[in-house]
């Protein structure tokens, strides 16, 4: 009897370690209908829809429950997560964040005036350097769920910078991006997302 208890008690817990834990090799399939927009692998074709892969599993997750719950709006993908549960969006970050993420080319003529905002921000408008959060190769921050930006499509990136300038996209915790946002110009915004198309 001691013997059944325990092996029961085994069971669920591996049970309860699998349900918090995403499976990459589950989420390949579950993430087939991504693909169109994203790419197969999370390396989107086109410059408005995010690249993917290699993105932060924990980042992947949060942004994946807010699209769903509404807290971040992404008119394209409407209705597409509903169906999907907890376990079905871990394991699509799973394999997301498993993918090689590709990496594009920085204007040149942006590089210089892009990287000195990313390394180092805007002191006197109080804009913190982005590299404190997100890395100064742009990997991001895992453990903090800070995303990956090194490679992303400059032109999706400079749409959430000024999102969160607007406060159009409101899903970063404590303002976090909205407070560096908020006094960032056109010209700045356009530079420093050319700086991270060619991070890495
Ligand atoms: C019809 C095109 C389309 C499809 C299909 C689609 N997406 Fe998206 N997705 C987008 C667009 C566009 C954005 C970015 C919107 C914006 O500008 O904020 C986005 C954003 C995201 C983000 C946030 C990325 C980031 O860096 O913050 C995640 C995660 C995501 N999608 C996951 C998925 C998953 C998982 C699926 C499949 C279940 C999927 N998407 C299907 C168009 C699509
Ligand atoms: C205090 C930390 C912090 C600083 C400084 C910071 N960021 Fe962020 N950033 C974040 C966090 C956290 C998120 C994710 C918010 C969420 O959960 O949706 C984010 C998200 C982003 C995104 C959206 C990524 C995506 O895939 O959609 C971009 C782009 C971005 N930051 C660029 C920048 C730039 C450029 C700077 C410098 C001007 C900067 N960040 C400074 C913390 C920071």
């Amino acid at each position: 009897m001691k013997k059944i208890i325990l092996t029961a008690l085994m069971a669920m817990s591996v049970a309860g370690y699998s349900h918090a834990e995403g499976n990459a090799e589950a989420g390949k399939a579950k993430a087939v209908m991504c693909g169109a927009c994203h790419g197969p692998d999370g390396n989107s074709a086109a410059p408005n829809f995010p690249k993917l892969a290699g993105q932060g599993e924990k980042y992947l997750l949060k942004q994946m429950q807010n699209i769903k719950n509404g807290d971040r709006n992404v008119l394209e993908m409407t209705g597409l997560l509903n169906a999907s549960s907890d376990q079905d969006l871990a394991d699509i970050a799973a394999f997301f964040a498993s993918q090689t993420g590709t990496v594009g080319y920085a204007d040149k003529d942006k590089v210089e005036k892009g990287q000195k905002i990313y390394r180092a921000g805007i002191a006197d408008r109080g804009i913190a350097a982005c590299a404190g959060c997100h890395s100064p190769t742009g990997e991001g921050n895992e453990p903090a769920g800070f995303p990956k930006l090194g490679g992303q499509h400059a032109a999706y990136t400079a749409k959430q910078l000024k999102d969160f300038r607007d406060s159009k996209r409101a899903n970063d915790p404590n303002s976090m991006m909205r407070d560096n946002a908020y006094t960032l110009r056109d010209d700045e915004i356009d530079a420093v997302s050319q700086y991270i198309q060619g991070l890495h």
